[in-house]
């Protein structure tokens, strides 16, 4: 099959890398020529494990290339996807669909034969409706369908969420664009993985539930971590005696310092307006978006108590800066409320992270950075822990006590055990588990 992936952001890179390793021809169509220009010298702009190796592969093999010319790439293909940004839209909060819409007009102009255009953005329910409407428009005899098959990649294991997924969904009442689906998708299928074929607006609605349904789980178990620290008992194992009941399921209960990153936060608040507006509100979504943009700010009041009540003049060394392990993704990361929330409260801050400095060099400001974990905390009157890097997880334990001037250790992770520190002499804060 030839595909066209408009978008070469995150989810339409991994797509299109994918989609090639699985033997398709993929044209990767990107406005940024410079991006594109990257590209096709190997060099992938996000990190993502196992990526370049993959890219390269399938770019070596003919089967992935990458241009700021749509005209072939739409022209010759069966799928055309829509990989576009649809960020929050400022005041509102809605998906803004402005790329989405550009990229239909595009694929009007362009298309040529039978195409399947396919939003892989994930957009509110009725938005496939609107594609065709533009389509339909700008081309009156076009010869197409437009379907929805939303993503369910995280960052850090996309490649492994593309190709050994849960299940794939697909949204059309057309026969023919099931079929072009179903030989796309054909190598999951001898691994048996369930595809789910119904209706376009069941599905972009399928990728909102998936997504606050998740921000939901979280959301409870950080609220129980908080009940856990109130009565003394601990959250981790409440989340394994829960978790072990086949109904709830042990996965995305581990308490933190409240979800960020891309997804959960826009997807979120866009499930609520459209909730709200379709007169059907989703309160404890609600309710959601509320607590956990709380906890969040809460989070250095954590610290500041951790820390004896005042951190004026003292020196904090913050490991962890991305939204999660895996990742350079700073975006709603926890560590933008924290840091810059113990700055103001007087403390000096040294932070490092193994991916996320360059980016949150853009965000935030007043803190220094360092070139690896130990030098973070070199001097230090405490350790934060903010994102769980599996580097974090074994750092030598002797080598930070003789480092850190005081013992305190605010680990918003749980990624050690409470007995354990408690035994090399930290004063060790952790989240729901009793010191
Ligand atoms: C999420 C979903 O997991 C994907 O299925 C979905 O495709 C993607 O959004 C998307 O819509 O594109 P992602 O944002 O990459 O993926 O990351 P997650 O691993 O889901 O983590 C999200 C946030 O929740 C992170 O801040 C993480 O630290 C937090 N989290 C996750 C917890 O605090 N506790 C958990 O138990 C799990």
């Amino acid at each position: 099959m030839r595909v066209a992936m408009i978008g070469t952001g995150y989810v339409g890179l991994v797509s299109g890398a994918c989609f090639a390793d699985f033997g398709h021809v993929v044209t990767c169509v990107d406005k940024d020529a410079s991006k594109i220009e990257r590209l096709k010298k190997g060099e992938i702009p996000i990190y993502e494990p196992g990526l370049d190796d993959l890219v390269a592969q399938n770019v070596n093999a003919g089967r992935l290339n990458f241009t700021t010319e749509a005209k072939d790439a739409i022209a010759e293909a069966d799928a055309v996807f829509i990989a576009v940004g649809t960020p929050s839209r400022r005041g509102d909060g809605h998906a803004d669909l402005s790329y989405v819409y550009a990229a239909a007009e595009e694929i009007a102009q362009l298309m040529d034969g039978f195409t399947v255009v396919v939003t892989k953005s994930t957009v509110p329910v009725g938005t496939g409706d609107e594609v065709e409407a533009i389509i339909s428009k700008a081309k009156p005899n076009a010869d197409f369908a437009v379907v929805s098959n939303p993503e369910f990649l995280r960052e850090g294991a996309a490649i492994k969420d593309f190709k050994i997924p849960d299940r794939v969904v697909v949204g059309t009442d057309s026969e023919r664009a099931r079929e072009v689906m179903r030989e796309l998708y054909r190598p999951l299928f001898l691994n048996e993985t369930p595809i789910l074929f119904t209706s376009r607006r069941t599905s972009e609605l399928i990728k909102y539930a998936a997504n606050a349904f998740l921000a939901v789980k979280i959301t409870f178990i950080n609220e129980m971590a908080d009940l856990c620290e109130a009565v003394g008992a601990n959250v981790q194992e409440v989340s394994r005696g829960i978790g072990l009941d086949g109904r709830i399921g042990r996965k995305f209960l581990n308490a933190g310092p409240g979800y960020g990153g891309s997804c959960f936060p826009k997807d979120t608040l866009a499930l609520t307006r459209t909730a709200n507006e379709a007169g059907s509100p989703v309160r404890i979504v609600d309710t959601v978006v509320e607590v956990n943009a709380a906890r969040k700010k809460a989070m250095a009041a954590k610290v500041i108590k951790a820390m004896g009540g005042d951190v004026k003049g003292k020196t904090i060394g913050v490991l962890g800066l991305a939204f999660k392990p895996n990742t350079d993704d700073m975006r709603d990361a926890p560590s933008l409320d924290i840091v810059p929330a113990l700055i103001e409260a007087g403390a000096k801050v040294v932070a490092y992270d193994p991916e996320g400095m360059h980016e949150a060099q853009k965000l935030m400001s007043g803190l220094d950075y360092a070139e690896d974990a130990y030098g973070a905390i070199e001097g230090a009157d405490a350790m934060v822990i903010i994102t769980e890097w599996d580097q974090f997880r074994a750092l030598d334990l002797d080598r930070v006590k003789t480092l850190l001037k005081s013992d305190v250790v605010v680990d918003l992770r749980n990624i050690y055990a409470p007995e354990d520190m408690a035994k090399r002499g930290f004063e060790y804060t952790s989240v729901g588990r009793p010191t």
